[in-house]
C-alpha cells in the first residue's frame, strides 16, 4: 500500500485516537480545577490538582477528577492524554447570547432602542429562511467550540426556521443547548412581528419537537416586554404553565430609555419586572438578561421567586448601558451567570467576558456613594459565574458546571503559554488565582487549545 502524505496520516492517527478514546475510559492528565460553592460564599468554593487528571467514561459522563498520582495508580490500564502544562476546567456556559446576531457583531455608533431598530431587527429579517439561518448557526456553533463554550442559553428569531436551524447543528456535536423562537407582536417592522395566537401555537410546536431531544432544552422566550402585548404575554405564561419544566428567557431593565418606555407601556406596573411577574413568568428557570437597573425590591423578587439574571459585560459596555452591580445581586442571593449577548456582546469569548466583568466591577467601585464598600470581583468568582454559577442560573447542576462524578464530561483545556505575552506573564504568576486572572486578562479563543462535549474531542 502506498504511503499517505503526512497530512493524512496523522489524521487517520487523530482519528484512531478520537474512536479509542470514545469506547473506553479516558485520563486526561493535566491541572484540574472546578467549583463546589460559590467563592463569594464559601472559602472551599473549589477543587484544584495541579498534577490532576479527569477521568471520562465511555459514556461521555465524568468518573473522577483529582491528583494524577491517585486516579491513574488506581486504573492502571487506562490510556492516558498527557496535557501536562495545560489546565482543565469545565465547559464554559454562555447564560445569554443571540446567535442570528452573529453577522452583526460590532454595529457602530447606537445605544439600544436604536441599535435594535438600525441593526438587529433588519438582521434578523433574514432568518425565516432555513438555509441562510442553518449556514449562520454553523458559523454560531463553531465560535462557541472554538471559544470553550460548551452549552448556551440562545435567542433565536422570530421564525420558527430559526430554532430548527439552530438545533440541528447543535445536535451534530451533541451540544447542550437551550434556545427557543422569539415572541414579539409589537413595536418592530411588520415582517418580524407574530401574534398572540401565532407564537403559542409555534412554541408548542417547538416545544414538542425539540424540548428534551437529545440534549435539547427549550426556552419561552418573549424577546422583551416593549416587544410584546399583554396579550402575548399572557400566552408566554401560560405556556410556562403547560410546560412546567421549559425555561422562561428575555431581557429586563438593560437601559433607561428602555425602562422608561416600559413604564408607559404597562403604566399599571410597579416597575420593569413587576411587569413579567404579574403574567406569571417569574420562576426558576427564568433567566433575564442584564438587569442593570434593577432596584432593590425588584433583586429581592428574583431571589424570592428562584429566577437568574445573566451578566453580560462585554455587551453592557459596547452599547453604553450600565454597570450591572453584581454585589447587589450577591446580597439578595440572586443566582447570577455570566452571558456573552453577542451580538451587542463584542466576543464569544468567556475568557474576555470574564476580564470586562473584572473592568465593569472596577468602574462600580469607581462610581460608589462609598467606594470602600465595594469588592473587586476576583478570578476565582468569574470562573465560577461561566461554570457552575452559569449552571445554577440555568439549574443543570445536576449535569454540567463541574467535575461531580456523574455529570456530562464537557470541558476544555486552556493553555496559559498560548500567546507569547500569555506565556511570559503566566510564568511569573504564582498563586491560582494569579495565573487564573491572567489567563481571563489576557486570553481569547487563541487560549483554549482543546474542547470536549461529552467526552468527544471537538
Ligand atoms: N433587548 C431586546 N432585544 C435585545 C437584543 O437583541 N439585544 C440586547 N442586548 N437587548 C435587547
Ligand atoms: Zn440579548
Amino acid at each position: 500500500m502506498a504511503a499517505l502524505p503526512a497530512h493524512a496520516y496523522q489524521q487517520q492517527q487523530q482519528d484512531q485516537q478520537d474512536q479509542q478514546q470514545q469506547s473506553s475510559t479516558v485520563a486526561y492528565r493535566a491541572s484540574v480545577l472546578h467549583f463546589t460553592g460559590d467563592p463569594s460564599a464559601t472559602q472551599q468554593s473549589h477543587e484544584y490538582y495541579e498534577d490532576g487528571v479527569l477521568l471520562v467514561g465511555a459514556d461521555g459522563k465524568v468518573k473522577a477528577a483529582g491528583p494524577a498520582a491517585t486516579i491513574l495508580a488506581n486504573n492502571p490500564y487506562v490510556p492516558v492524554v498527557d496535557l501536562r502544562g495545560r489546565l482543565i476546567v469545565p465547559g464554559f456556559i454562555d447564560s445569554h447570547v443571540h446567535y442570528p446576531q452573529t453577522e452583526m457583531i460590532g454595529s457602530f455608533g447606537e445605544q439600544l432602542l436604536e441599535w435594535l431598530n438600525t441593526y438587529t431587527f433588519p438582521t434578523e429579517s433574514q432568518f425565516g429562511n432555513k438555509t441562510y439561518a442553518l449556514g449562520v448557526a454553523k458559523v454560531f456553533v463553531n465560535e462557541l467550540v472554538k471559544n470553550g463554550t460548551t452549552t448556551a442559553l440562545v435567542m433565536a428569531t422570530v421564525h420558527p426556521e430559526s430554532v430548527d436551524a439552530l438545533f440541528e447543528e447543535a445536535a451534530k456535536r451533541n451540544m447542550r443547548i437551550i434556545a427557543g423562537k422569539v415572541m414579539m407582536d409589537r413595536n418592530a417592522p411588520d415582517n418580524l412581528l407574530d401574534t398572540p395566537a401565532t407564537s403559542y401555537a409555534d412554541s408548542k410546536t417547538l416545544i414538542n419537537r425539540w424540548h428534551k431531544r437529545g440534549r435539547a432544552l427549550y426556552a419561552v422566550t418573549p424577546r422583551f416586554a416593549p416587544t410584546s402585548t399583554p396579550e402575548q404575554l399572557t400566552m408566554a405564561g401560560k405556556l410556562l404553565q403547560e410546560y412546567p419544566d421549559v425555561y422562561m428567557h428575555t431581557h429586563m431593565s438593560e437601559n433607561k430609555s428602555e425602562i422608561a418606555w416600559v413604564q408607559e407601556l404597562f403604566p399599571a406596573s410597579n416597575g420593569y419586572l413587576d411587569v413579567y411577574n404579574s403574567f406569571g413568568l417569574s420562576r426558576k428557570r427564568s433567566v433575564y438578561a442584564h438587569g442593570v437597573h434593577l432596584r432593590e425590591d425588584e433583586l429581592a423578587s428574583l431571589a424570592h421567586t428562584g429566577s437568574a439574571i445573566a451578566f453580560c459585560p462585554t455587551s453592557n459596555l459596547f452599547l453604553g448601558s450600565g454597570l450591572f452591580d453584581l454585589q447587589a445581586a450577591e446580597r439578595h442571593g440572586v443566582k447570577v451567570g455570566m452571558g456573552t449577548d453577542v451580538g451587542a456582546g463584542t466576543s464569544f469569548s468567556a475568557l474576555r467576558t470574564m476580564g470586562e466583568a473584572y473592568k465593569v466591577i472596577q468602574l462600580h467601585k469607581a462610581f460608589a456613594d462609598d467606594p470602600s464598600t465595594k469588592k473587586p470581583l476576583t478570578a476565582l468568582k468569574s470562573f465560577y459565574l461561566s461554570t457552575l454559577g452559569a449552571a445554577r442560573a440555568l439549574d443543570l447542576d445536576d449535569k454540567i458546571g463541574s467535575f461531580k462524578v456523574g455529570n456530562e464530561a464537557d470541558f476544555v483545556v486552556l493553555n496559559p503559554n498560548a500567546t507569547e505575552l500569555l506565556k511570559f506573564r503566566s510564568a511569573r504568576a504564582t498563586t491560582l488565582e494569579e495565573k487564573l486572572f491572567v489567563l481571563q486578562t489576557l486570553g481569547d479563543d487563541r487560549t483554549v487549545e482543546r474542547t470536549y462535549i461529552m467526552g468527544k474531542r471537538q
